[in-house]
């Protein structure tokens, strides 16, 4: 029987927090994603990208990023849930001049079955693709991708990896006014599907536990970059970060290149063309 999950006790922090608040603090940095979507697709293109489709759009955070980026930007969130979209609509929109809010709409609709414009520029951030856990419905939705960007249109993903992401491991990282962990509760060797979470403790000792629950497949780069190929993409290119020299930790700029190493854990970017 599942165990029953304890609810935060009225009073505390936890009880009154707000789970996309602390998501978007502890994982997104939405800046400096469009920083490289933008200057990825102006070195491939020669020109700027002006229309993008956030797959799995969540809040929408980054497609507001990219709006208030200039006047000509237009963007399109999808995502299957109200909630969190509602949310995006009322904290994240709402914050937007009307001139922004008039070029950013965020959709209920399934990514397999989206029915937008050509986009310039196509993401999908934040690993969400991996809860497609088979080779046919990860290359199915591939080819929606594809099939949804404009003739030299660029889709961009993230992946994650290195010997650390296969354990089973509850990592902290500390903030100001709360600590955030990264839960990878179950990993399963035979068909690579993992269980994660993602938990907040703040200062009272409360917690909000599961704020978030991921069910995946942890795809590897050559099996992703495959399947994009395979999904008709003409060139596929992993962008590994980059080594600050002083800390020896990653720096935030992300290149393309065919040789990675063999770090305990790694984040990338895989850019695809059409
Ligand atoms: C990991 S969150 C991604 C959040 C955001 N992209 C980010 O960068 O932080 C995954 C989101 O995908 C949505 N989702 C799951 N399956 C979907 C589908 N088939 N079509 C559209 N959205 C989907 C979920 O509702 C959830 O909000």
């Amino acid at each position: 029987m599942a165990k029953k999950q304890k609810s935060p006790r009225p009073g505390t922090i936890a009880y009154s927090a707000d789970r996309h608040e602390y998501y978007e603090k502890a994982v997104q940095c939405v800046e400096s994603e469009i920083d490289m979507v933008d200057e990825t697709y102006e070195n491939l293109r020669g020109k700027k990208a002006r229309f993008l489709r956030e797959d799995f759009c969540g809040t929408g955070n980054t497609s507001c990023e990219w709006v208030q980026r200039h006047p000509k930007n237009t963007a399109i969130g999808l995502d299957l849930d109200q909630e969190v979209l509602d949310w995006g609509i009322q904290n994240k929109i709402a914050a937007l001049s009307p001139k922004q809010q008039a070029r950013i709409n965020l959709v209920n609709q399934n990514v397999l079955n989206a029915n937008c414009p050509p986009a310039d520029v196509i993401l999908a951030m934040n690993f969400s693709y991996q809860l497609f856990k088979t080779r046919d419905a990860l290359r199915k939705y591939f080819e929606k991708a594809r099939a949804g960007l404009a003739d030299d249109g660029v889709f961009f993903i993230d992946a994650y990896g290195g010997h650390e992401s296969y354990r089973q491991i509850k990592e902290k990282t500390s903030f100001d006014d709360f600590d955030y962990y990264w839960h990878q509760k179950k990993y399963n060797p035979i068909t690579g599907e993992m269980l994660c979470h993602i938990h907040f403790k703040f200062k009272d000792n409360s917690w909000l536990n599961k704020a978030f629950t991921y069910d995946w497949r942890l795809w590897t780069l050559p099996e992703i970059q495959e399947l994009l190929k395979e999904a008709g993409f003409s060139k596929v290119q992993v962008y590994w970060e980059g080594t600050d020299k002083k800390t020896g930790e990653g720096n935030g700029e992300y290149y393309p290149t065919n040789k990675g190493e063999d770090d305990p854990s790694w984040i990338v970017y895989i850019v695809s063309e059409k």
